[in-house]
């Protein structure tokens, strides 16, 4: 991940929890509604601001753009679910969020010439008022969406909804060019000619979109609902082991594998195998197609799908700039661990005690390990016999933003041998591959030392006792404080060993 981001740099990480800031509190508990062209949703975000915790989350499948093209009007059926849903979204905002919904509407209300009473009926009925965004605006939120999980990054967001589809820049942060485009797949089925009409359609349409937006060969990073669904086809077809979808990755090839299992496979098997409902899934053979020209057109070297769009962009515009500029994983692993460790605080002296075993890792590494001790004991409470495996569970499958599958592994392996010796023999091996052979082995010994560092706590801020490694001679020296003595049982000499031998190192103990 490409973070050039102060949060960083140790002094600034460690430092004041930006959560407890007035300017982040503000933002607890804002609810967003998202009127879009297949779906229409309320997600209400609480606490850890930088790393916003879902809630609550609910969703509608409207469709209120189906037909659009054919009546000029919004789906009637759709519009009268979807008043109904906003009813029910204005009761629920009324008893949990801080403030009034913000709520934006997208292609579908925006074309129809209905869509200005839609929001009169809204507004009399519900008091909601939707404000009408065009397609550049959409673009920008959802690009800011982005930003949210991967701050500091470059690359094309393209967010796919029911009658749009948009592109937007992003360098180093902020949000360049955009465009939007008719290319959503309830408007393709409209498109007259079949299969070679609409690509045509396609074609014509990624050629005009190519002229203003030039190469985009750095990162594609896909925003919306169709893409989900696609990437979820993907990983059936490859029988990827996670099942996150936001940070999957995906290249041309995959995407044509993909293409081709759909076309040979019956559509509601493989709906029924992937989890996705018969209307999502309807609109996946015309939303590949225009991925696959997508890519055609502009190349882009690598493929991530972020959960983070339009919603997420909307909490984005309310952070200030301070709270953007922090790192999502450290943010939202500080405030797990404030939240549920026995000794808020500790995670920073125990980063201190094992950082001399990664003083040559590179700025990523440094940065998850900080993580993993932030982390190492928010599962005190899971049962004992399960604790190792509740540990690796909540990493890998945790709602985080900033973090890559390989990255959770890391984590979730790291927090395993914090519990306990041996990865072997869990429900989660499978997953292990996810990271390579030498990662794995420093997941390990990040969970050892862990083990180690935490059987001398007794208070944040307490002096561990200094690890010094020594790579070329192969020594691992620890000198601990007189005082410390007693502490130094052999259960704690036993585990120190431990992680001695993972460094294939020789182990030497002193007192001062
Ligand atoms: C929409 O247009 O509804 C999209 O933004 C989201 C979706 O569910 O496809
Ligand atoms: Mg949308």
């Amino acid at each position: 991940m490409n973070v050039t981001i102060d949060s960083l740099e140790d002094a600034d990480i460690f430092g004041r929890p930006l959560f407890n800031d007035p300017s982040s509190r503000k933002l607890k508990r804002v609810g967003v509604v998202d009127v879009g062209s297949n779906s229409v949703r309320l997600v209400v975000f609480d606490g850890a601001a930088r790393s916003p915790a879902y809630f609550f989350n609910e969703k509608i499948m409207c469709a209120l753009g189906a037909g659009l093209s054919d009546t000029g009007r919004l789906n009637p059926e759709g519009r009268a679910r979807a008043l109904s849903a906003i009813a029910r979204f204005q009761e629920i905002a009324a008893q949990i969020c801080n403030g009034p919904l913000t709520a934006v509407a997208t292609a579908a209300v925006r074309e129809a010439e209905d869509g200005p009473e839609f929001c009169a009926e809204v507004l009399d009925k519900t008091g909601l008022e939707i404000h009408v965004i065009d397609g550049k605006e959409e673009a920008r939120l959802s690009a800011q969406g982005v930003l949210l999980g991967w701050p500091g990054s470059y690359g094309l967001v393209c967010d796919i909804g029911g009658s749009s589809m948009e592109l937007a820049e992003i360098n180093d942060g902020e949000v360049g060019e955009r465009v939007t485009s008719k290319l959503g797949p309830l408007k393709l089925q409209d498109i007259e000619g079949g299969a070679e009409g609409r690509q045509a359609y396609i074609q014509k349409t990624l050629d005009k979109l190519y002229v203003k937006m030039g190469d985009q060969e750095n990162r594609l990073f896909l925003v919306g609902g169709s893409w989900r669904a696609i990437a979820r086809v993907d990983m059936e077809r490859r029988a990827y082991p996670l099942n996150v979808l936001h940070e999957y990755r995906m290249t041309a090839e995959d995407v044509a594998a993909t293409a081709a299992f759909i076309a040979e496979n019956d559509l509601e098997e493989l709906r029924q195998r992937c989890g996705l409902s018969a209307q999502r899934m309807a609109l996946v053979p015309f939303a590949i197609e225009v991925l696959i020209g997508l890519l055609d057109r502009f190349t882009p070297y690598d493929i991530a799908i972020s959960s983070y769009g339009i919603r997420e962009g909307m909490l984005y515009e309310q952070m200030p700039d301070e709270l953007r500029r922090r790192d999502p994983l450290i943010e939202a692993c500080r405030h797990a661990e404030s939240k549920d460790a026995r000794l808020p605080g500790f995670g920073r002296t125990l980063y201190d005690f094992v950082k001399p075993l990664f003083k040559d890792g590179s700025k990523d590494r440094k940065r998850l390990v900080k993580a993993a001790c932030l982390l190492h004991d928010v599962s005190w409470r899971a049962h004992p016999d399960y604790r190792a495996e509740t540990c690796f569970d909540n990493a890998t499958r945790a709602n985080l933003g900033g973090l890559k599958h390989s990255e959770r592994v890391f984590l979730g392996l790291a927090l395993l041998h914090r519990y306990r010796n041996k990865r072997e023999g869990t429900r989660f091996e499978e997953l292990y591959d996810l990271l390579n052979l030498e990662d794995q082995k420093q997941a390990e010994i990040l969970g050892k030392a862990m083990r180690f560092g935490a059987m001398l706590w007794m208070q944040a801020g307490t002096d561990l006792g200094k690890l010094t490694y020594k790579a070329a001679s192969a020594e691992l020296h620890l000198e601990l404080p007189d005082r410390a003595r007693a502490l130094y049982g052999e259960v704690a000499e036993a585990r120190l060993q431990s992680l001695a031998s993972a460094l294939e190192a020789e182990l030497f103990v002193s007192f001062s």
